[in-house]
């Protein structure tokens, strides 16, 4: 039987309104397929902070790693400030919490018809296909940090298990493919010490136990230059730290032309080649590995409440958590699939549906009724 539990986390600002439009695609999984998910609604981020005073609360975090995954929206907004504990340290605790320490976050067009859409010209933009792992769960982000009147410190640091459990993700999904993908480790090994043993470390994961695998070495700042200048010669797979995969997976959002466009998976272990069963690591109760699934955007207070936001990310990120988390690969391409056909331009054969963000006048309710028509078109039902 397919399916699991699922806790849903839809946060803030348009957390909420993308959030209920990607659970009807799921409602339509469940109908045509059979499978049935489970659905605990709680609070994370500013909506915790008004009710409960704090970001997240001690049974959202135990709940978090009972369930087979998160479904996660977005969290914050000017409301709320800086102050701790702030909407986003609620996010940051159920990173912690679940120990998903592997964040993928690919970057490619959903849909062709949207390559004019980039800032970047099209003969230099057009075939971008790379996947950020972001190391989730460690560096800057977390630690014992000080903050006081004078003086703030986020120590950033790497011990040995963290990078090889991240360099062993970048493995697992570069060899699911025939030849498998570049790797590309990207540091700052030319200053941080943290770096260096990054570095090290990932180079004797890869000779040990994926030695088909090339992998290369980039530093975060150039990279982030060439990604603008010559994008696709980093098809493949980009492994990284967490501040760098943070600033990198943005500038994603920059090179297909919207944030609204990207998701992502945030898991606790490898995931599994489509028709296997995943390792011990982060293994859930439901044939897949235990995952958080939310953007790359966050909770966009400026056009919230409006029935603006594109829902795509989230969807796509849905798709995500099919695929990983439910080892339900067919029902994840046909979302992904839908995505595109609604997106395709009428010239490309596609119904041309687009909120703003890609120029077009749709709300969030119109986009996402037409993805819901092509995923039942697509299941046949
Ligand atoms: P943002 O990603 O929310 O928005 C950046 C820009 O992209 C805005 O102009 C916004 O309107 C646009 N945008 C984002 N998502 C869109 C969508 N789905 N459709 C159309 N346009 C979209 O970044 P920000 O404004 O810097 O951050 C707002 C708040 O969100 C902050 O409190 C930040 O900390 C938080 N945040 C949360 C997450 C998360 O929960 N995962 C991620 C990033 C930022
Ligand atoms: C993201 C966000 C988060 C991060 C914030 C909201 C904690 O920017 O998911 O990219 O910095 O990781
Ligand atoms: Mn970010």
């Amino acid at each position: 039987s397919k399916g699991g539990k699922l806790l849903i986390l839809p946060g803030d600002h348009i957390g909420p309104e993308v959030v209920t439009e990607a659970l009807k695609v799921l409602d339509i999984i469940e109908e045509v397929t059979g499978a049935k998910f489970e659905r605990d609604f709680d609070l994370c981020g500013g909506a915790s902070l008004d009710k409960h005073k704090d970001s997240v609360t001690e049974a959202v975090l135990k709940k978090s790693v009972e369930v087979d995954a998160v479904f996660f929206g977005s969290a914050g907004g000017p409301e709320w400030g800086t102050v701790q504990p702030n909407p986003e340290s609620g996010l940051l605790r159920i990173r912690q919490k679940m120990q998903i320490f592997a964040n993928l976050r690919p970057c490619n067009f959903a849909s062709k018809s949207l390559i004019h859409r980039s800032p970047i010209k099209p003969e230099i933009i057009s075939g971008v296909d790379f996947t950020i792992i972001r190391e989730n769960c460690g560096g800057a982000y977390f630690g014992t940090k000080i903050e006081e009147e004078d003086y703030g410190c986020d120590p950033w640091e790497y011990h040995r298990p963290e990078i090889e459990r991240v360099a062993r993700v970048a493995g697992a999904l570069a060899t699911q493919h025939d030849p498998p993908l570049p790797v590309w480790s990207v540091d700052k090994a030319n200053v941080l010490a943290n770096s260096r043993v990054w570095r090290r470390i990932t180079h004797e994961v890869f000779e040990r136990e994926f030695p088909k695998v090339e992998v290369m070495d980039q530093l975060a700042d150039s990279l982030a230059m060439l990604l603008i200048t010559k994008p696709t010669a980093f098809n493949g797979i980009i492994v990284t730290d967490n501040t760098f995969g943070d600033i990198l997976s943005d500038e994603s959002g920059g090179l297909t032309g919207s944030l609204g466009l990207l998701p992502s998976a945030s898991l606790a272990g490898p995931p599994a080649a489509p028709g296997t069963r995943p390792s011990a690591l982060g293994r859930n109760s439901a044939g897949g590995v235990l995952g958080l699934y939310e953007p790359v955007h966050g909770s966009a207070p400026d056009i919230s409440g409006k029935g603006l936001a594109n829902p795509v990310a989230q969807v796509l990120s849905l798709a995500m958590m099919l695929r990983y988390s439910f080892n339900m690969h067919h029902e994840a391409e046909v979302v992904e699939k839908a995505v595109e056909r609604v997106l395709d331009s009428k010239a490309d054969g596609g119904l041309e549906v687009r909120t703003g963000d890609l120029g077009g006048k749709a709300g969030t309710k119109e986009m996402s009724e037409a993805i819901q028509g092509e995923v039942r078109r697509l299941l046949g039902a």
